[in-house]
């Protein structure tokens, strides 16, 4: 999925720069878990996973992903999976979704041209044909769920196909907090849901939809061999800019406002976006997390200081650090804001 700081092309380099640390063990907290993409790793690797993020739409994704150890049979509701032998169960609800009839519900009443012409710039995230999409795919889900014709995990499998689909219509370029003017092509494209890969593991693993530092302070019994934090490194609110994934998850009917119509977002501020309130937020999770080894990613453009974050990290055991070049991808097109810049990794051995 296109999100900022998407770790899925730098795991596989983040571990192999903890196994040359010797930083291994059998469980893993990915504590800003964002996609998911840390988390899904070590669990592929059997690790027992317990992962977190503030947004709701992740926690859907950490269900689905993470917390979800059974490959979906849906044999709640009344379809005939045998008529489809060549496809699986995930496959055939998604097809019965894809064709169910079109609805105009909240999406497209608030986020297609169609519908918000009297707004002086009309909305233009999706097509009216791809908000009514949307909106018959969450509202039919709701139902299933609420007539108990599906699972908790099934619900959470089906809402994250539809928060994995959705960016491949969007009519942004990368974020939410603004859409284009003009149609771009992806955005014209008749939508269809995309299965997400099940992954499977031999643990409970814990998902949680929290603020990281009230969940470390209030539940001491969160403890795993090593804690991965990727927090945000700039002002750059998430929750703002990833409103409409927020919305399509909860679907929920908020008050919203300005051009982008925008949610509320106050309880989803994070400390991260301020140098002052990120470094005593990060002086915390590691003072009080359960853990033995900690990984942290963070950016050489971002808030907090190297100096000041070897400063907090070396008070509590013995550190390492290396940092390495990566390309950045910035998806409006110009090539010139393609740029270099430098991944840092922090490792902390904690003392006890
Ligand atoms: C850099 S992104 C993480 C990206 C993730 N590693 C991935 O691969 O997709 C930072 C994440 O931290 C979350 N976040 C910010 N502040 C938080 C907090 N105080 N507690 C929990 N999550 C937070 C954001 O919602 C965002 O998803």
């Amino acid at each position: 999925m296109r999100y900022i700081g998407n770790k899925e092309n730098l795991v596989d380099r983040i571990f192999l720069e903890m196994e040359k640390r010797n930083i291994l063990g059998t469980s893993i907290f990915d504590v800003f878990s964002g996609t998911t993409s840390v988390a899904k790793f070590f669990k592929e690797k059997n690790y027992k996973i317990i992962s977190n993020d503030l947004l709701y739409f992740s926690y859907v994704l950490q269900q689905a992903y993470i917390s979800n150890n059974t490959i979906p049979i849906f044999d709640k509701i009344n379809i005939n999976f045998e008529s489809n032998m060549f496809e699986d169960r995930l496959s055939s609800v998604l097809r019965i979704l894809d064709e169910l009839p079109p609805v105009s519900g909240f999406i497209s009443k608030n986020y297609t041209p169609d519908y918000t012409q009297n707004l002086d710039i009309p909305r233009m995230y999706f097509t009216t044909e791809n908000g009514d999409f949307i909106d018959k795919v969450r509202i039919a889900i709701q139902e299933w769920y609420e007539q108990n014709k599906i699972t908790k995990h099934e619900y959470y499998i089906l809402i994250a196909c539809l928060i994995e689909t959705v960016p491949y219509y969007a009519n942004i370029s990368g974020v939410y907090g603004a859409f284009h003017k003009k149609w771009d092509p992806r955005a014209l494209k008749k939508m269809h849901l995309k299965p997400i890969n099940i992954l499977i593991n031999q643990h409970e693993n814990q998902v949680f939809n929290s603020n990281s530092i009230n969940l470390i302070k209030t539940d001491r019994n969160l403890q795993a061999d090593i804690f991965y934090l990727d927090p945000p490194y700039n002002q750059r609110q998430y929750a703002p800019n990833y409103h409409l994934l927020e919305t399509i998850a909860k679907y929920d009917n908020p008050v919203i406002k300005g051009v982008s119509g925008m949610r509320e977002y106050t309880d989803q501020k994070s400390n991260f976006c301020n140098v002052n309130t990120a470094i005593n937020e990060l002086d915390d999770i590691v003072k009080y997390g359960n853990f033995r080894y900690l990984v942290m990613s963070y950016n050489s453009e971002g808030i907090i200081p190297k100096e000041a974050l070897l400063d907090i990290l070396s008070t509590y055991g013995q550190m390492s650090f290396v940092e390495f070049d990566y390309l950045r991808y910035k998806s409006n097109k110009r090539k010139s804001a393609n740029k270099m810049i430098k991944e840092q990794l922090f490792f902390l051995e904690k003392k006890i």
